[in-house]
Protein backbone atom coordinates (compact mmCIF):
# COMPACT_ATOMS: atom_id res chain seq x y z
CA UNK A 1 0.00 0.00 0.00
CA UNK A 2 1.36 3.54 -1.05
CA UNK A 3 1.77 6.04 2.08
CA UNK A 4 -1.13 8.14 2.52
CA UNK A 5 -3.15 6.56 -0.37
CA UNK A 6 -6.70 5.25 0.78
CA UNK A 7 -7.50 1.35 1.15
CA UNK A 8 -10.85 -0.42 1.21
CA UNK A 9 -11.62 -3.43 2.72
CA UNK A 10 -14.53 -5.09 2.12
CA UNK A 11 -15.30 -7.37 5.02
CA UNK A 12 -18.29 -10.19 6.13
CA UNK A 13 -19.48 -8.90 9.56
CA UNK A 14 -20.89 -12.50 9.73
CA UNK A 15 -24.63 -13.46 10.58
CA UNK A 16 -25.47 -11.39 13.73
CA UNK A 17 -23.49 -13.35 16.76
CA UNK A 18 -20.72 -10.89 17.24
CA UNK A 19 -17.97 -13.60 17.79
CA UNK A 20 -18.94 -14.75 14.26
CA UNK A 21 -16.74 -12.21 12.87
CA UNK A 22 -13.28 -13.72 11.55
CA UNK A 23 -9.57 -13.04 13.29
CA UNK A 24 -8.87 -11.10 10.34
CA UNK A 25 -11.81 -8.84 10.15
CA UNK A 26 -11.23 -8.04 13.87
CA UNK A 27 -8.08 -6.74 13.39
CA UNK A 28 -8.55 -4.94 10.18
CA UNK A 29 -11.86 -3.12 11.85
CA UNK A 30 -9.32 -1.72 14.66
CA UNK A 31 -7.21 -0.69 12.37
CA UNK A 32 -9.28 1.47 10.04
CA UNK A 33 -10.83 5.12 10.04
CA UNK A 34 -14.05 4.99 8.58
CA UNK A 35 -16.48 2.04 9.12
CA UNK A 36 -19.83 1.81 6.64
CA UNK A 37 -22.63 -0.70 7.73
CA UNK A 38 -25.23 -2.07 6.57
CA UNK A 39 -28.57 -2.81 8.06
CA UNK A 40 -27.63 -6.38 8.69
CA UNK A 41 -24.62 -5.59 11.19
CA UNK A 42 -25.66 -4.94 14.71
CA UNK A 43 -24.43 -1.81 16.06
CA UNK A 44 -23.42 -3.96 19.06
CA UNK A 45 -20.46 -4.98 16.60
CA UNK A 46 -19.40 -1.95 15.29
CA UNK A 47 -19.71 -0.52 18.80
CA UNK A 48 -16.28 -2.35 19.68
CA UNK A 49 -14.22 -0.51 17.26
CA UNK A 50 -13.13 3.11 17.19
CA UNK A 51 -13.37 4.09 13.91
CA UNK A 52 -15.59 7.08 12.75
CA UNK A 53 -19.04 4.73 11.68
CA UNK A 54 -20.80 5.74 9.07
CA UNK A 55 -24.43 3.80 9.07
CA UNK A 56 -25.29 2.92 5.26
CA UNK A 57 -28.85 0.82 6.19
CA UNK A 58 -32.67 1.81 6.17
CA UNK A 59 -33.72 3.80 8.47
CA UNK A 60 -37.60 4.51 10.00
CA UNK A 61 -36.83 8.37 9.93
CA UNK A 62 -34.49 8.42 6.47
CA UNK A 63 -34.27 7.13 3.46
CA UNK A 64 -31.49 4.61 3.21
CA UNK A 65 -28.51 5.25 1.01
CA UNK A 66 -28.71 3.98 -2.39
CA UNK A 67 -25.85 1.60 -3.34
CA UNK A 68 -24.54 4.80 -5.99
CA UNK A 69 -24.20 6.70 -3.02
CA UNK A 70 -22.63 3.91 -0.76
CA UNK A 71 -19.90 3.67 -3.67
CA UNK A 72 -19.38 7.13 -3.90
CA UNK A 73 -19.00 7.47 0.33
CA UNK A 74 -16.50 4.56 -0.05
CA UNK A 75 -14.35 6.29 -2.94
CA UNK A 76 -14.90 9.72 -0.87
CA UNK A 77 -13.43 8.19 2.38
CA UNK A 78 -11.01 5.99 0.29
CA UNK A 79 -9.50 9.88 -1.71
CA UNK A 80 -9.14 11.00 1.76
CA UNK A 81 -6.10 8.94 2.23
CA UNK A 82 -8.32 6.83 4.79
CA UNK A 83 -8.50 2.84 5.43
CA UNK A 84 -11.97 2.13 5.03
CA UNK A 85 -13.73 -1.14 5.98
CA UNK A 86 -17.28 -1.57 3.69
CA UNK A 87 -18.56 -3.75 6.78
CA UNK A 88 -21.50 -6.16 5.03
CA UNK A 89 -24.00 -8.80 6.83
CA UNK A 90 -23.06 -12.32 6.11
CA UNK A 91 -20.25 -12.57 3.55
CA UNK A 92 -20.02 -9.65 0.75
CA UNK A 93 -19.97 -12.36 -2.24
CA UNK A 94 -23.31 -13.75 -1.14
CA UNK A 95 -26.58 -11.93 -2.20
CA UNK A 96 -24.21 -8.96 -0.73
CA UNK A 97 -23.47 -6.68 -4.21
CA UNK A 98 -19.69 -6.28 -3.13
CA UNK A 99 -18.99 -6.98 -6.56
CA UNK A 100 -20.85 -3.91 -7.35
CA UNK A 101 -18.30 -2.18 -4.73
CA UNK A 102 -15.28 -4.13 -6.05
CA UNK A 103 -16.38 -2.50 -9.81
CA UNK A 104 -16.91 1.13 -8.68
CA UNK A 105 -13.09 0.63 -6.29
CA UNK A 106 -11.53 -0.37 -9.79
CA UNK A 107 -12.58 1.94 -11.78
CA UNK A 108 -11.68 5.20 -9.79
CA UNK A 109 -8.07 2.96 -9.38
CA UNK A 110 -8.69 2.40 -5.55
CA UNK A 111 -6.98 -0.77 -4.01
CA UNK A 112 -8.76 -2.95 -2.02
CA UNK A 113 -8.96 -6.38 -0.53
CA UNK A 114 -12.03 -8.88 0.50
CA UNK A 115 -12.16 -10.81 3.91
CA UNK A 116 -14.85 -13.13 4.13
CA UNK A 117 -17.49 -13.83 6.58
CA UNK A 118 -19.92 -16.33 7.18
CA UNK A 119 -22.60 -16.62 5.47
CA UNK A 120 -26.12 -16.38 6.65
CA UNK A 121 -26.91 -20.17 5.59
CA UNK A 122 -23.88 -21.28 7.37
CA UNK A 123 -24.76 -19.65 10.57
CA UNK A 124 -28.61 -20.71 10.73
CA UNK A 125 -27.42 -24.56 9.43
CA UNK A 126 -24.93 -24.47 12.44
CA UNK A 127 -27.18 -22.84 15.17
CA UNK A 128 -30.23 -25.09 14.59
CA UNK A 129 -28.45 -28.02 13.91
CA UNK A 130 -29.61 -28.64 10.17
CA UNK A 131 -26.33 -29.69 8.26
CA UNK A 132 -26.81 -28.87 4.61
CA UNK A 133 -25.30 -31.95 3.70
CA UNK A 134 -25.87 -35.61 4.80
CA UNK A 135 -24.08 -38.50 3.28
CA UNK A 136 -26.68 -40.71 1.64
CA UNK A 137 -29.42 -38.38 2.07
CA UNK A 138 -28.34 -35.23 0.56
CA UNK A 139 -25.48 -34.48 -1.78
CA UNK A 140 -25.90 -31.04 -3.46
CA UNK A 141 -26.56 -27.41 -2.01
CA UNK A 142 -28.04 -24.40 -3.78
CA UNK A 143 -28.27 -20.93 -2.60
CA UNK A 144 -31.14 -19.15 -4.43
CA UNK A 145 -32.96 -15.92 -3.67
CA UNK A 146 -36.98 -15.49 -2.72
CA UNK A 147 -37.80 -13.34 -5.23
CA UNK A 148 -39.14 -12.37 -7.64
CA UNK A 149 -41.59 -15.22 -7.07
CA UNK A 150 -42.63 -15.31 -10.69
CA UNK A 151 -38.93 -16.30 -11.58
CA UNK A 152 -38.48 -18.56 -8.31
CA UNK A 153 -35.80 -20.68 -8.97
CA UNK A 154 -36.14 -24.39 -8.21
CA UNK A 155 -32.12 -25.88 -9.01
CA UNK A 156 -31.98 -29.51 -9.29
CA UNK A 157 -29.90 -30.00 -5.51
CA UNK A 158 -30.75 -31.88 -2.77
CA UNK A 159 -30.78 -28.57 -0.44
CA UNK A 160 -31.98 -25.93 -1.42
CA UNK A 161 -31.37 -21.97 0.97
CA UNK A 162 -33.69 -19.93 -0.29
CA UNK A 163 -32.37 -16.04 1.26
CA UNK A 164 -34.96 -12.90 1.15
CA UNK A 165 -38.16 -14.77 2.10
CA UNK A 166 -39.45 -12.80 4.70
CA UNK A 167 -43.12 -11.88 5.12
CA UNK A 168 -43.79 -13.91 2.06
CA UNK A 169 -42.87 -17.75 2.75
CA UNK A 170 -46.21 -18.97 2.24
CA UNK A 171 -46.07 -17.82 -1.28
CA UNK A 172 -42.34 -19.09 -1.53
CA UNK A 173 -44.39 -22.43 -0.74
CA UNK A 174 -46.84 -22.09 -3.23
CA UNK A 175 -44.46 -21.07 -5.82
CA UNK A 176 -42.66 -24.03 -5.01
CA UNK A 177 -45.38 -26.07 -5.34
CA UNK A 178 -46.32 -24.85 -8.04
CA UNK A 179 -43.00 -25.81 -10.02
CA UNK A 180 -42.88 -29.01 -8.72
CA UNK A 181 -41.71 -29.55 -5.56
CA UNK A 182 -44.34 -31.90 -3.66
CA UNK A 183 -45.95 -30.64 -0.48
CA UNK A 184 -44.59 -33.44 1.70
CA UNK A 185 -40.76 -31.71 1.31
CA UNK A 186 -39.25 -30.80 4.70
CA UNK A 187 -39.14 -26.90 4.93
CA UNK A 188 -37.70 -24.87 7.76
CA UNK A 189 -37.39 -21.20 8.24
CA UNK A 190 -34.96 -19.59 10.34
CA UNK A 191 -35.41 -15.97 11.62
CA UNK A 192 -32.49 -13.80 12.96
CA UNK A 193 -30.09 -17.24 12.71
CA UNK A 194 -27.41 -16.74 15.40
CA UNK A 195 -29.16 -14.11 17.27
CA UNK A 196 -30.62 -13.94 20.58
CA UNK A 197 -34.01 -13.70 19.08
CA UNK A 198 -33.36 -16.66 16.73
CA UNK A 199 -36.78 -18.25 15.60
CA UNK A 200 -37.24 -21.43 13.56
CA UNK A 201 -40.40 -22.54 12.26
CA UNK A 202 -40.32 -26.35 10.66
CA UNK A 203 -42.77 -28.56 8.67
CA UNK A 204 -43.69 -29.03 5.48
CA UNK A 205 -44.18 -26.87 2.36
CA UNK A 206 -47.88 -27.63 2.48
CA UNK A 207 -48.09 -26.19 6.11
CA UNK A 208 -46.11 -23.41 4.97
CA UNK A 209 -48.48 -22.49 2.06
CA UNK A 210 -51.17 -23.15 4.54
CA UNK A 211 -50.21 -21.04 7.55
CA UNK A 212 -49.84 -17.85 6.41
CA UNK A 213 -46.45 -17.37 8.54
CA UNK A 214 -45.68 -13.69 9.55
CA UNK A 215 -42.09 -13.85 8.87
CA UNK A 216 -39.70 -11.23 10.51
CA UNK A 217 -36.87 -9.84 7.67
CA UNK A 218 -33.79 -11.60 8.36
CA UNK A 219 -34.93 -15.09 7.48
CA UNK A 220 -34.30 -17.92 5.24
CA UNK A 221 -35.83 -20.86 4.54
CA UNK A 222 -34.30 -24.51 4.03
CA UNK A 223 -35.75 -26.72 2.29
CA UNK A 224 -34.94 -30.76 1.69
CA UNK A 225 -34.69 -34.08 3.62
CA UNK A 226 -31.74 -33.11 5.77
CA UNK A 227 -33.87 -31.42 8.16
CA UNK A 228 -33.93 -33.85 11.30
CA UNK A 229 -35.29 -34.93 14.49
CA UNK A 230 -33.32 -32.42 16.26
CA UNK A 231 -34.88 -29.22 15.03
CA UNK A 232 -36.66 -28.77 18.46
CA UNK A 233 -33.87 -29.80 20.41
CA UNK A 234 -31.02 -28.04 19.09
CA UNK A 235 -27.54 -26.44 21.29
CA UNK A 236 -28.54 -22.61 20.54
CA UNK A 237 -32.02 -22.61 21.93
CA UNK A 238 -31.27 -24.37 25.31
CA UNK A 239 -29.19 -21.23 26.25
CA UNK A 240 -29.95 -18.66 28.53
CA UNK A 241 -30.87 -15.20 26.93
CA UNK A 242 -29.38 -12.65 29.51
CA UNK A 243 -29.42 -9.05 28.73
CA UNK A 244 -26.64 -7.11 30.43
CA UNK A 245 -27.67 -3.11 30.97
CA UNK A 246 -24.13 -1.32 31.18
CA UNK A 247 -21.15 -3.16 31.84
CA UNK A 248 -20.84 -6.62 31.93
CA UNK A 249 -19.69 -9.05 34.57
CA UNK A 250 -17.82 -12.54 34.98
CA UNK A 251 -20.74 -14.74 36.15
CA UNK A 252 -22.14 -14.30 32.49
CA UNK A 253 -18.75 -15.23 30.93
CA UNK A 254 -19.46 -19.09 30.02
CA UNK A 255 -21.49 -21.18 27.48
CA UNK A 256 -24.24 -21.47 29.51
CA UNK A 257 -25.34 -17.56 28.57
CA UNK A 258 -25.83 -15.90 24.93
CA UNK A 259 -25.24 -12.12 25.85
CA UNK A 260 -27.37 -9.42 24.79
CA UNK A 261 -25.66 -5.84 25.90
CA UNK A 262 -27.46 -2.70 25.91
CA UNK A 263 -25.75 0.35 25.99
CA UNK A 264 -26.20 3.01 28.92
CA UNK A 265 -23.78 5.56 26.85
CA UNK A 266 -26.91 6.44 24.69
CA UNK A 267 -27.87 8.09 28.26
CA UNK A 268 -25.33 10.45 27.71
CA UNK A 269 -25.87 10.83 24.47
CA UNK A 270 -29.05 12.46 25.41
CA UNK A 271 -26.98 15.32 26.32
CA UNK A 272 -25.83 15.64 22.44
CA UNK A 273 -27.89 18.56 21.64
CA UNK A 274 -26.99 20.41 24.69
CA UNK A 275 -22.77 19.89 24.09
CA UNK A 276 -23.60 21.22 20.24
CA UNK A 277 -25.02 24.41 21.80
CA UNK A 278 -22.02 24.64 24.29
CA UNK A 279 -19.40 24.06 21.40
CA UNK A 280 -21.81 26.15 19.00
CA UNK A 281 -21.63 29.09 21.32
CA UNK A 282 -17.94 29.84 20.53
CA UNK A 283 -17.31 32.66 22.97
CA UNK A 284 -17.73 30.29 25.52
CA UNK A 285 -14.00 29.40 27.07
CA UNK A 286 -13.38 25.75 26.25
CA UNK A 287 -11.09 23.22 26.45
CA UNK A 288 -10.98 20.94 23.46
CA UNK A 289 -9.65 17.27 24.85
CA UNK A 290 -8.36 15.35 21.82
CA UNK A 291 -7.80 12.01 22.44
CA UNK A 292 -5.85 10.63 19.59
CA UNK A 293 -5.76 11.64 15.88
CA UNK A 294 -9.09 10.34 14.91
CA UNK A 295 -10.76 12.93 17.45
CA UNK A 296 -9.25 15.51 15.37
CA UNK A 297 -9.95 14.61 11.85
CA UNK A 298 -13.53 14.14 12.61
CA UNK A 299 -13.57 17.00 14.83
CA UNK A 300 -12.94 19.17 11.98
CA UNK A 301 -15.30 17.15 9.19
CA UNK A 302 -17.93 17.82 11.98
CA UNK A 303 -17.39 21.54 11.64
CA UNK A 304 -17.46 21.11 8.22
CA UNK A 305 -20.81 19.72 8.54
CA UNK A 306 -22.04 22.27 11.47
CA UNK A 307 -20.95 25.19 8.97
CA UNK A 308 -18.18 26.19 11.89
CA UNK A 309 -14.94 27.51 11.59
CA UNK A 310 -12.09 27.06 13.25
CA UNK A 311 -11.30 30.86 13.05
CA UNK A 312 -13.64 31.28 15.85
CA UNK A 313 -13.03 29.44 18.30
CA UNK A 314 -10.42 32.33 20.20
CA UNK A 315 -11.13 31.23 23.60
CA UNK A 316 -10.50 27.66 22.89
CA UNK A 317 -7.20 25.70 24.77
CA UNK A 318 -6.65 23.14 21.94
CA UNK A 319 -5.17 20.27 23.69
CA UNK A 320 -4.43 17.19 22.00
CA UNK A 321 -2.99 13.77 23.75
CA UNK A 322 0.29 12.55 21.96
CA UNK A 323 2.32 13.41 18.94
CA UNK A 324 -0.11 11.76 16.06
CA UNK A 325 -3.09 14.17 17.42
CA UNK A 326 -0.65 17.14 17.90
CA UNK A 327 0.30 15.85 14.40
CA UNK A 328 -2.92 16.06 13.06
CA UNK A 329 -4.16 19.00 14.33
CA UNK A 330 -1.07 20.56 12.83
CA UNK A 331 -2.32 19.30 9.36
CA UNK A 332 -5.15 21.66 9.87
CA UNK A 333 -3.41 24.52 10.90
CA UNK A 334 -3.86 24.56 14.55
CA UNK A 335 -0.67 25.13 16.40
CA UNK A 336 -1.70 23.09 20.24
CA UNK A 337 -2.01 25.20 23.06
CA UNK A 338 -1.63 22.02 25.86
CA UNK A 339 0.33 18.74 24.59
CA UNK A 340 -0.55 15.60 26.79
CA UNK A 341 2.35 12.85 26.32
CA UNK A 342 -0.22 10.54 28.26
CA UNK A 343 -1.29 7.14 26.25
CA UNK A 344 -3.85 6.11 28.45
CA UNK A 345 -7.21 7.55 30.16
CA UNK A 346 -5.55 6.97 33.50
CA UNK A 347 -2.32 8.79 32.09
CA UNK A 348 -4.16 11.81 30.86
CA UNK A 349 -5.94 11.82 34.66
CA UNK A 350 -2.57 11.64 35.83
CA UNK A 351 -1.19 14.76 33.93
CA UNK A 352 -4.04 16.95 34.05
CA UNK A 353 -4.17 16.13 37.63
CA UNK A 354 -0.27 17.35 37.81
CA UNK A 355 -0.54 20.18 35.34
CA UNK A 356 -3.43 21.19 37.94
CA UNK A 357 -6.35 21.66 35.38
CA UNK A 358 -9.87 22.59 37.14
CA UNK A 359 -12.97 24.52 36.58
CA UNK A 360 -12.42 23.39 32.74
CA UNK A 361 -15.08 23.43 30.32
CA UNK A 362 -14.09 20.36 29.08
CA UNK A 363 -15.33 18.78 25.53
CA UNK A 364 -14.02 15.73 24.28
CA UNK A 365 -14.78 14.84 20.62
CA UNK A 366 -15.36 11.25 19.72
CA UNK A 367 -17.08 8.88 17.65
CA UNK A 368 -19.80 7.44 20.21
CA UNK A 369 -17.58 6.04 22.69
CA UNK A 370 -17.48 7.51 26.18
CA UNK A 371 -14.97 6.78 28.43
CA UNK A 372 -16.66 6.47 31.62
CA UNK A 373 -13.21 6.68 33.89
CA UNK A 374 -12.61 9.40 32.02
CA UNK A 375 -15.44 11.55 32.83
CA UNK A 376 -15.59 10.71 36.53
CA UNK A 377 -12.44 11.59 37.24
CA UNK A 378 -11.86 14.68 35.20
CA UNK A 379 -15.76 15.52 36.96
CA UNK A 380 -14.02 15.30 40.49
CA UNK A 381 -10.69 17.52 39.89
CA UNK A 382 -13.88 19.86 39.42
CA UNK A 383 -14.17 20.30 35.70
CA UNK A 384 -17.59 20.05 33.34
CA UNK A 385 -16.56 17.43 30.98
CA UNK A 386 -18.80 16.09 28.36
CA UNK A 387 -17.76 14.09 25.10
CA UNK A 388 -19.23 15.94 21.67
CA UNK A 389 -20.20 12.78 19.19
CA UNK A 390 -18.33 13.60 15.65
CA UNK A 391 -19.30 10.92 14.09
CA UNK A 392 -21.50 11.54 10.70
CA UNK A 393 -24.48 8.94 11.95
CA UNK A 394 -25.25 7.62 15.54
CA UNK A 395 -23.16 4.44 16.38
CA UNK A 396 -26.45 2.46 17.10
CA UNK A 397 -29.08 2.01 14.85
CA UNK A 398 -32.53 3.28 16.49
CA UNK A 399 -34.87 1.02 15.61
CA UNK A 400 -33.21 -1.64 17.46
CA UNK A 401 -35.56 -2.77 20.25
CA UNK A 402 -34.66 -5.50 22.28
CA UNK A 403 -37.04 -8.40 22.09
CA UNK A 404 -37.87 -8.94 25.52
CA UNK A 405 -39.94 -11.86 25.50
CA UNK A 406 -36.72 -14.06 24.02
CA UNK A 407 -34.71 -12.76 26.94
CA UNK A 408 -34.63 -14.73 30.17
CA UNK A 409 -32.52 -12.63 32.51
CA UNK A 410 -31.50 -9.12 32.84
CA UNK A 411 -28.75 -7.40 34.72
CA UNK A 412 -28.72 -3.68 35.85
CA UNK A 413 -25.30 -2.60 36.09
CA UNK A 414 -26.67 0.67 38.17
CA UNK A 415 -29.01 3.37 39.03
CA UNK A 416 -28.66 4.98 35.07
CA UNK A 417 -29.06 2.06 33.47
CA UNK A 418 -32.31 1.42 35.33
CA UNK A 419 -33.53 4.91 34.43
CA UNK A 420 -32.48 4.50 30.80
CA UNK A 421 -33.99 1.02 30.33
CA UNK A 422 -37.38 2.41 31.64
CA UNK A 423 -37.49 5.54 29.19
CA UNK A 424 -36.95 2.61 26.51
CA UNK A 425 -39.40 -0.21 27.97
CA UNK A 426 -41.77 0.36 30.35
CA UNK A 427 -42.78 -2.68 31.55
CA UNK A 428 -40.35 -6.21 32.13
CA UNK A 429 -42.27 -9.79 31.63
CA UNK A 430 -42.67 -11.07 34.46
CA UNK A 431 -41.03 -14.37 33.10
CA UNK A 432 -37.41 -12.39 33.43
CA UNK A 433 -35.32 -12.53 36.15
CA UNK A 434 -33.69 -9.37 37.35
CA UNK A 435 -30.20 -9.29 38.65
CA UNK A 436 -28.44 -5.96 39.93
CA UNK A 437 -24.73 -4.53 41.12
CA UNK A 438 -25.87 -3.66 44.20
CA UNK A 439 -28.28 -2.11 46.44
CA UNK A 440 -28.55 1.21 45.01
CA UNK A 441 -29.86 -0.16 41.33
CA UNK A 442 -31.80 -2.51 43.47
CA UNK A 443 -33.97 0.35 45.02
CA UNK A 444 -33.95 2.06 41.35
CA UNK A 445 -35.17 -1.06 40.11
CA UNK A 446 -38.15 -1.91 42.47
CA UNK A 447 -39.22 1.97 42.61
CA UNK A 448 -39.37 2.17 38.68
CA UNK A 449 -40.88 -1.50 37.67
CA UNK A 450 -42.62 -1.03 40.47
CA UNK A 451 -41.39 -4.58 41.26
CA UNK A 452 -39.75 -6.94 44.04
CA UNK A 453 -36.38 -8.85 43.05
CA UNK A 454 -36.24 -12.76 43.19
C1 LIG B 1 -29.18 -8.97 1.01
S1 LIG B 1 -29.06 -10.58 1.63
C2 LIG B 1 -27.47 -10.54 2.34
C3 LIG B 1 -26.90 -11.91 2.55
C4 LIG B 1 -25.54 -11.86 3.22
N1 LIG B 1 -24.57 -11.27 2.36
C5 LIG B 1 -25.08 -13.23 3.66
O1 LIG B 1 -24.09 -13.75 3.13
O2 LIG B 1 -25.72 -13.81 4.54
C6 LIG B 1 -30.14 -10.49 2.99
C7 LIG B 1 -30.77 -11.83 3.30
O3 LIG B 1 -29.84 -12.67 3.96
C8 LIG B 1 -30.53 -13.52 4.85
N2 LIG B 1 -30.00 -13.29 6.21
C9 LIG B 1 -29.02 -12.48 6.58
N3 LIG B 1 -28.78 -12.58 7.90
C10 LIG B 1 -29.65 -13.48 8.37
C11 LIG B 1 -29.92 -14.02 9.66
N4 LIG B 1 -29.22 -13.65 10.73
N5 LIG B 1 -30.90 -14.94 9.76
C12 LIG B 1 -31.61 -15.35 8.69
N6 LIG B 1 -31.40 -14.87 7.45
C13 LIG B 1 -30.44 -13.96 7.29
C14 LIG B 1 -32.00 -13.14 4.77
O4 LIG B 1 -32.60 -14.00 3.84
C15 LIG B 1 -31.93 -11.73 4.26
O5 LIG B 1 -33.14 -11.35 3.61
Amino acid sequence: MKDNAGYVYIIGAGPGDPELLTVKAERVLHEVDVILYDNLVSSELVGQFDALKIYTGKRKDKHHFAQDAINQEIVFHAKLGRKVARLKGGDPYVFGRGGEEIAFLRKHGIEYEIIPGITAAHGASAYTEIPLTIRHVSSSVAFCTGHPLDKIHVPDADTIVYYMVASSASDVAEALIGKGKEEKTKVAIVQNATRYNQKIFAGTLGELRDKDKKVVSPALLILGENITEFIDDYWFGKKKRVLIAGKGVNRYENDEYVVVRYSCNDFKHNEQEHVKEKVEDISEELMLLFPDKYAVRYFFNYLFEQDLNIGDFVNTVFCPVGTAASAELLKHGVLPDLCLDAGTSEEIVVEMKSLGITDENIVIPCSGFIDDYLVDELTSLKNSVIFLDVSVQPSSTPDERIELDCIDEIYFSSPECVRLFKTMYTEIPEKITVRTADSKTDVEYMTLFDASLV
